[in-house]
């Protein structure tokens, strides 16, 4: 049961959650199999929060010993390459880990994680990102995938309205913050709460703190080397979204098709929702976050 949104049809509910069916198989098989470690470090977002930035900035973080500007993956592989999403391919997560890079991503709501994730009190750094941008952020991601499929993309009105009743990727969007919020105000020294606007606003305070809360803390050698601003411009907007891979690659798995590379670097900007939703709509969505988030201490 669901709402049509082109060739993305048919998102099914799963444990309060809307999911794309081929991702609900491996969100069932992870619950099912993962078996996480106390070492392993799990990169958690709501859907267009800032995940391949993420990734970027913690994998160049705790690989900076063995690789430089000129050798580092991130120069050759978009970063869900490197970074696997547990619901999509979180076999190649074994293969990374026995390399010594314990680091796995995912879109799956706290409340669905698997038990291992939680029970063995691994890192969570998780990313979200204030709805409006991320709405819009989405939007277009979808429309570039179906225009390229030669399919028709949902109106933008349409789109909204499902968003705000909740029917996204992994939506309800605000549902999906709030349980890793609660869950990061229980366990601190577990899950680090990041959003995209502050992450913007100083780059360089954010890698030192995800580095010291993963365990790999900068020396205060590092720090005067300016390695913290080297992993900043490597993983920058500029830098990554004008690779050669990032320009021409694709990424993806035949079960899910496979999408752009550029499709993950639009603007980076923080407030382009200024450009796409009339006035009514933000305000629309500012009502929804603030009841959803009342009694919460969290600001969107
Ligand atoms: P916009 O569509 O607003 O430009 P995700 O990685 O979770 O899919 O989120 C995608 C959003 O993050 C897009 O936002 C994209 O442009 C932005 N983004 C990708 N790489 C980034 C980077 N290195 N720095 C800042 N923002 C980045």
């Amino acid at each position: 049961k669901g709402n049509c949104w082109g060739i993305y049809k048919y998102l099914c509910q799963y444990q309060g959650f809307w999911l794309h069916p081929s991702f609900l198989r491996g969100v069932v098989s992870a619950q099912q199999q993962f078996q996480a470690q106390p070492t392993d470090i799990i990169l958690c977002s709501v859907p267009k929060a800032g995940t391949t930035w993420l990734k970027s900035l913690t994998f160049a973080t705790i690989t900076r010993t063995s690789y430089n500007d000129s050798t580092t993956p991130l120069l050759f592989k978009v970063p869900h390459d490197i970074v696997p999403f547990m619901e999509l391919h979180h076999a190649q997560f074994f293969t990374n880990r026995d390399r010594g890079i314990p680091l796995l991503s995912t879109h799956v709501p706290y409340s669905s994680l698997p038990r291992s994730i939680i029970e063995s009190g691994c890192k969570i750094v998780y990313i979200c990102r204030d709805p409006k941008d991320s709405f819009v952020s989405l939007y277009h991601f979808i429309a570039r995938i179906l225009i390229s499929r030669n399919a028709q993309p949902l109106g933008l009105y349409e789109a909204f309205e499902l968003f705000c009743e909740g029917e996204s990727f992994y939506g309800p969007y605000w549902d999906h913050v709030l349980g890793y919020w609660k869950a990061s105000v229980e366990h601190p020294g577990r899950i680090l709460f990041l959003k995209y606007e502050d992450m913007s606003d100083d780059t360089e305070f954010y890698v030192k703190k995800i580095a010291e809360f993963v365990g790999y803390p900068f020396s205060s050698e590092e720090q005067k080397n300016g390695v913290i601003e080297r992993i900043v411009k490597m993983s920058s907007f500029e830098k990554l979204s004008n690779l050669e891979v990032n320009k021409t690659g694709v990424y993806g798995t035949p079960k899910t098709g496979f999408v752009e590379n550029n499709t993950y670097f639009r603007k980076g900007k923080v407030g382009d929702w200024k450009n796409c939703l009339t006035a009514e709509m933000a305000a629309q969505l500012d009502q929804i976050t603030m009841q959803k988030l009342s009694g919460s201490s969290l600001s969107l």
